[in-house]
């Protein structure tokens, strides 16, 4: 076990964990941030994606030892002091989560792509956007948002 300092959603937290540990664990069961979700546990369903340093990566797969080098961003925050993103506020407007479970890591790859890419075509969203599993298929309102949030 060794202590990991990690600047998540602008603030530093310390915890002591094995260095294998994923990142998940400590953002749900360390640190009770519980907005990451965990589904599948093997980099599969995107239900945990969060962003490091703008990225969206899947919390599951990195281990605790190689996220102290950059700034995590998790769902608790992506609105900023608050304040909803746009594409929240697309998400809410369009009604777009059924039961919600997978909402959170479409939210952060949706994110990191419009951030990369302001105007993503139905490829480019389609693309991105296929690592995120919605077992409710709410992937039409997903795109729908996408391109509501970018005009
Ligand atoms: Fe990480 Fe499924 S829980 S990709």
């Amino acid at each position: 076990m060794k202590s990991y300092t990690l600047l998540i959603n602008g603030q530093k937290h310390s915890v002591i964990a094995s260095d294998d540990t994923p990142l998940l664990w400590i953002l749900r069961d360390h640190l009770g941030m519980v907005g990451t979700k965990y589904g599948c546990g093997k980099g599969i369903c995107g239900a945990c994606t969060v962003h490091l340093n703008g990225v969206a990566i899947r919390s599951c797969q990195l281990p605790v030892s190689a996220a102290t080098s950059g700034e995590i961003t998790t769902i608790e925050g992506l609105a900023k002091n608050g304040k909803l993103t746009s594409l929240q506020k697309q998400w809410i407007k369009l009604d777009v989560p059924q039961c919600g479970y997978c909402q959170s890591g479409q939210l952060m790859s949706a994110s990191a792509l419009l951030a990369r890419t302001p105007k993503p075509s139905d490829g480019e969203i389609d693309s991105v956007m296929s690592g995120n599993l919605c077992r409710c298929a709410t992937y039409t309102r997903i795109r729908q948002a996408i391109h509501a949030a970018a005009e």
